[in-house]
């Protein structure tokens, strides 16, 4: 590790140029506005500031914002390599910092597929160049996704790109065997595995929750038993067989059910929400616009309410995002020929801040929680999800509480514009974001270092 926390990849960090001074801001909403000076990519001192002492700082006035520590998104698709058309590592590490991320783990389902240490290394090494948000590739479980052959955690986990995270994601790992030798390695590497419980069988053709919705508008119904049955084979595989397991975008009343059990008997097993299956149900279908479509699909009242309960009791330990970007030619068709997934990155703070914190369900620190810090936790990312403290790295975001605001797909960052939100409005809105001191997000406008803050060592 170098400075910061910082896995050595031959690159620097963005690290700060100059000192930032981050005044009238409420660490976690709480308590009176005190200021924070940064220095060298830390927090230096928090509190009354002498502004003699911060002479050559850049001055932020946090308005009085809700200050947090920068958010961590555990599971997002930037498409590079192979969908360049649709996200690169630049605009959705835009998208990201927008959003108020200072990290974000991207997903292997490009093309060619990140099976191989190159390819994430390349994905790591462009996001440390470009400098607004960490992006660390998560490497497939298996070669090509195809489910058949595992992929060489050890060589990926030791490569510059330090891959701690494996998932098939978009697919799930089916044949149990496969699966059981996958979470075997992924002790002996100690790395996470992130799954994707689908059992295919049973989702042949579906597009839809199965359900009185989809009966009624004629679409292919996906049942919940697809999700929980893998959920319950691999907590069960996992508690014979060590590792840590992950389940990607928990979507159904009884997937909680199967994580509260396996936790109560210790099993080392961890879930996300996605803002979608905690706001929309699967109601929205009836206009039969693609953009509705994600997989898992958006499913009924009870399982969005067991899903908010669960993320309170801490049953599923954070949120993530799940950012799809698709082109208007794989999103705009039928139905049952558009592309599944919704992008997530821009409005997930809004969203969970709605949820949570307007309807006075829980607090910033909870914010804090489900967005910052467990995801850090879970991925054993360090200098990220971190306390707001001297001395720590200064990864944070500033969110105004009040600051309503309309959702326009065109006006995103992404550089899709599939967002199920359109038109929606918001009271939270992200108005900077600080990675190791540099402000990405400034006033809502992104700012990449100068490619000199962040070159790469010669
Ligand atoms: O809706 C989804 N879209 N679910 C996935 O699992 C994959 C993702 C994608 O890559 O578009
Ligand atoms: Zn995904």
């Amino acid at each position: 590790m170098t400075e910061n926390n910082y896995p050595a990849t031959g690159v620097t960090s963005p690290a700060a140029i100059q000192a930032v001074l981050l005044n009238n801001v409420r660490p976690y909403g709480e308590g009176d506005p005190v200021s924070v000076l940064i220095r060298d990519g830390k927090i230096a001192e928090i509190g009354d500031i002498d502004t003699a002492a911060a002479k050559d700082a850049q001055v932020i006035d946090g308005k009085g914002n809700v200050l947090l520590p920068g958010l961590v998104d555990m599971h997002v698709h930037l498409r590079e390599p192979g969908r360049e058309d649709t996200e690169t590592i630049e605009t959705g590490s835009n998208a990201a910092a927008k959003g108020g991320f200072t990290a974000v783990f991207t997903m292997a389902n490009t093309m060619p597929v990140m099976d191989q240490p190159i390819i994430a290394e390349s994905v790591w090494l462009k996001s440390q160049h470009y400098g607004v948000c960490d992006v660390h590739p998560v490497g497939s479980i298996t070669q090509g996704l195809e489910g058949k052959q595992l992929t060489e955690f050890g060589m990926m986990a030791n490569s510059q790109a330090k891959v701690r995270m494996f998932s098939d994601d978009g697919k799930c790992v089916g044949d149990p065997q496969l699966m059981r030798r996958a979470i075997e390695y992924s002790q002996g590497m100690d790395v996470l595995l992130a799954q994707h419980a689908e059992d295919v069988r049973l989702t042949e053709g579906a597009v839809a929750h199965e359900g009185a919705e989809a009966a009624k508008l004629g679409l292919r119904g996906w049942p919940r038993v697809a999700e929980e049955a893998i959920v319950a084979r691999d907590a069960i595989m996992n508690r014979d067989y060590g590792g840590r397991l992950h389940i990607c975008h928990a979507s159904t009343e009884g997937t909680v059910d199967q994580l509260r059990l396996a936790k109560s008997r210790g099993v080392a097993v961890t879930a996300e929400v996605t803002p979608h299956h905690l706001l929309l149900t699967d109601e929205v279908l009836s206009s039969y616009d693609g953009v509705y479509r994600v997989n898992p699909p958006l499913r009924e009242r009870r399982d969005a309410e067991a899903l908010k309960n669960a993320l309170l009791e801490g049953v599923v330990d954070c949120v993530a995002t799940d950012h799809a970007p698709h082109g208007s030619e794989e999103k705009c068709v039928e139905f049952e020929h558009a592309r599944p997934g919704m992008l997530g990155l821009e409005t997930s703070l809004a969203i969970v801040a709605k949820v949570f914190v307007e309807s006075g369900l829980a607090d910033w620190r909870f914010v804090a929680k489900v967005m910052s810090e467990k995801p850090a936790e879970i991925t054993r990312l360090p200098g990220h999800g971190r306390p707001i403290a001297v001395g720590e790295p200064a990864n944070l975001t500033v969110v105004d509480p009040d600051a309503p605001w309309t959702v326009h797909g065109e006006e995103l960052e992404s550089k899709s514009e599939n967002t199920p939100f359109e038109d929606m409005t918001f009271n939270a809105q992200v108005t900077h974001t600080i990675l190791r001191g540099h402000v990405t997000l400034s006033d809502g406008e992104i700012s990449a270092p100068a490619h000199g803050d962040s070159a790469i060592a010669q």
